[in-house]
């Protein structure tokens, strides 16, 4: 019997493949460290984070505000991907140093280049303030004196926790209000730019191989915290001195094998995975659909002109990859959802809730069944309320430029509405739309605009309501035979907005006293209304139904907690810290075919020259010829990237993949098509993290760029 048993745990454990979930670090050691340490972590939960010690915590910095970034050295030294360094590398840029194209190395710290605004931020500690947060506020039942109290309330335990010390603190709420966690932040202001590989290695697979498994980026950029001379954050100063960080991860060069423990420590962005059926159902049966339909036919009109022009296809490269990007993991989110039957699943959560709460309590069981009613009913109104604001956002932010462009640059113009303006004011606003104008002509074509207009018209004002609907736009197409493309043609043909010379004309010769009502011309009138229809008709009737959702879920989330005991539970991604933990492993993303968990330089040579994304520099091909791997090589070949089952999102660009023993392996970049419905919907059979093993990143800067310097300021595990 006990032998029996024990085979039976051992089973349990080795099956304990993936474990969903993205964790507050504080609270680790009583959450998740047995389950941790069952998967072969070797570490104790205040290595992870500790207030009164140095731990892994302290390792990890918000890299300006978006990505995650972490310390690999005693001198500030930190990594991050290519593509959150892309900002920096390109403003570098210019045509005598194109760092993006040929890459950027500082062969010494004298060389490395200031990035002014780029700033690094440590969580120096978590605090639990649920109970501060909603002190008195159980007796105000008005909602805005309510709403009013809890900001009270955070400002104060915020300005508290950081009295007489140089740190910041935000709070954000967990579980849709129902806790509010406090971080304490230190954020330094002075980071310079240390190096980055070429495109060709750091976007090497481009849009084609984006959110795709097998892959073979190099994406990594590395930078340097620079403090002043007391270690503490200060503002860019050419004698300010490389930071000292209370933690720097050490690196392992002895890689990973298919199923060890890995964990991934950053900054998730955004995730939903407790939405109910109904709200799920929007994702997939309305709202991914019609944007996925549109952004389809907007590339389609990009592809074709980029094909036929190489100027064009410089010019809607960038805002291509933009479009693609989501469309790309729309798709993958759609296809996962419909296959493990998200729907379905989410409907049986919820009876199973009803059932549980009723035997158990039976007014909770009451108050939940009318909970889910009322999900139902207001989902009703949210499918065209949400449908409607997301297809004209969609429209208008992702859909043709012109008018989004009309109205940011007549914003500019407006203190020429008044007549007693100063003559050099005047100049200087002129000044400033010519400059912003040459900037967005210089990557923009009419006719690529007109026929995005022209495909995405149709499928935008069929699908919103007739809120959305406004007259003069029902007008305007009655008055051209409903026919779209005769609409593109009479706006665009007739706009001044189309020509860069007639325009730059037009507001050079505006006089003080402008008056915008009487700019006749029908670009700008069409913006105007899109813009006010949007603003007036749409947006303040979303912001009120998703108040009510909110408030719903974090009844529904109440309930779920209460009575789901068997399940531990976590709070969603809100870009705070987060630590989440899986193991390498390969996925079957279809019938008959089975992906492995690591690729190799062999896979580069192999895509080598198959399309424009990928095109081998001739001294890699040199490297691989000569199998100069270095002390980075695996057997005798060079290791690139892997995979494995952390619960990632976006936000979590550029986190360290951490092994069992605390060691940096690999770096966090992206993650496999087939499982992008993790936002919502987690799956461990599926759902795949993707990284750039630690040895490439090494061997790209010792061997390929030459910066060895850079590897022996870090402590590597052999
Ligand atoms: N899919 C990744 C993310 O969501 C990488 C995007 C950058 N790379 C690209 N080829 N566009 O951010
Ligand atoms: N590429 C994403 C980012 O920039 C990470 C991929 C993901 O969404 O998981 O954060």
């Amino acid at each position: 019997m006990k032998y029996v048993l024990s085979c039976l745990v051992a089973l349990i454990i080795s099956q304990a493949q993936a474990k969903e979930g993205m964790w507050i670090p504080s609270l680790i050691g009583e959450m998740n460290i047995g389950e941790m340490q069952a998967m072969g972590f070797a570490l104790t939960a205040e290595d992870i984070y500790s207030v009164n010690n140095s731990s892994i915590k302290d390792a990890i910095v918000h890299f300006g505000g978006g990505c995650t970034a972490e310390v690999i050295s005693d001198k500030g030294l930190i990594l991050t991907n290519h593509h959150c360094g892309y900002g920096q590398i390109q403003s570098h840029s210019s045509v005598d140093h194109d760092y993006l194209t040929d890459g950027f190395w500082a062969m010494k710290q004298s060389e490395e280049l200031a990035c002014p605004g780029l700033t690094a931020t440590f969580i120096i500690r978590i605090e639990d303030i649920t109970a501060k947060v909603l002190a008195g506020t159980d007796t105000i039942s008005n909602a805005e004196l309510r709403k009013k109290r809890v900001s009270e309330n955070m400002a104060a335990a915020e300005k508290a926790a950081v009295t007489g010390t140089h740190y910041e603190a935000y709070t954000r709420p967990f579980y849709y209000g129902n806790q509010y966690y406090l971080f304490v932040t230190e954020t330094f202001k002075d980071i310079r730019m240390v190096g980055a590989p070429p495109s060709a290695i750091g976007k090497f697979g481009g849009d084609t191989d984006n959110w795709v498994w097998p892959r073979h980026t190099g994406d990594f950029s590395i930078f340097r915290i620079y403090a002043n001379k007391d270690n503490k954050p200060a503002a860019y100063a050419a004698d300010n001195v490389p930071f000292v960080p209370r933690h720097s991860l050490p690196i392992s060069l002895k890689g990973v094998k298919q199923n060890d423990f890995t964990m991934v420590y950053g900054f998730p962005g955004r995730t939903q995975e407790y939405l109910t059926s109904n709200a799920v159902d929007y994702v997939l049966n309305k709202s991914n659909p019609i944007k996925i339909k549109m952004r389809e036919n907007g590339l389609s009109v990009m592809d074709g002109y980029m094909k036929q022009d190489a100027a064009t296809r410089i010019q809607y490269a960038a805002k291509y990859a933009r479009i693609a990007n989501y469309w790309k993991k729309w798709i993958g989110e759609s296809k996962g959802l419909t296959k493990y039957d998200a729907i379905q699943k989410k409907q049986s959560i919820e009876k199973e809730l009803i059932t549980k709460a009723s035997t158990q309590n039976a007014k909770d069981g009451a108050a939940i069944t009318a909970l889910l009613d009322s999900f139902k009913l207001v989902y009703a109104n949210y499918n065209t309320i949400a449908l409607d604001y997301e297809v004209f956002a969609e429209f208008y932010y992702s859909g043709p430029e012109l008018f989004k462009f009309i109205n940011a640059l007549l914003a500019k113009a407006v203190p020429l509405t008044k007549k007693d303006i100063k003559p050099e004011e005047v100049e200087a606003i002129k000044k400033k739309m010519v400059a912003s104008i040459e900037r967005f002509y210089k990557d923009f074509n009419v006719k690529v605009d007109k026929d995005v207009m022209t495909v995405l018209a149709p499928i935008w004002f069929e699908t919103i309501s007739t809120t959305g609907k406004s007259t003069y736009v029902t007008a305007l197409l009655g008055k051209h035979q409903n026919n779209w493309s005769m609409v593109a043609d009479a706006v665009y043909s007739k706009s001044l907005f189309a020509d860069k010379d007639q325009l730059i004309k037009f507001i050079n010769d505006l006089k003080p006293g402008l008056v915008f009502s009487k700019i006749k011309d029908p670009a700008f009138v069409l913006a105007d209304d899109l813009a006010k229809t949007f603003d007036q008709a749409l947006r303040p009737k979303y912001v009120e139904i998703n108040q009510k959702v909110t408030e719903m879920q974090a009844a529904y989330m109440t309930y779920l907690m209460k009575y789901t005991t068997e399940k531990k539970f976590y709070p969603d991604a809100n870009s705070t810290l987060r630590v989440t933990y899986g193991k390498v492993d390969g996925y079957k993303p279809a019938d008959g075919v089975s992906y492995n968990c690591f690729s190799t330089i062999e896979g580069i040579m192999e895509k080598d020259g198959t399309a424009d994304d990928f095109v081998v520099p001739l001294r890699l091909k040199e490297l691989y010829d000569a199998k100069d791997y270095g002390q980075y090589a695996e057997g005798n070949t060079l290791p690139v990237c892997f995979i494995a089952s952390n619960h990632t999102t976006g936000g979590n660009s550029g986190s360290p993949a951490i092994d069992a023993n605390g060691n940096l392996i690999g770096l966090n970049f992206d993650r496999c098509w087939e499982g992008t419905m993790s936002d919502i919907f987690y799956d461990a059979e599926i759902c795949r993290n993707i990284m750039v093993d630690m040895r490439y990143v090494l061997f790209v800067v010792d061997k390929y760029a030459g910066a060895g310097y850079l590897v022996d300021e870090m402590k590597l595990i052999r």
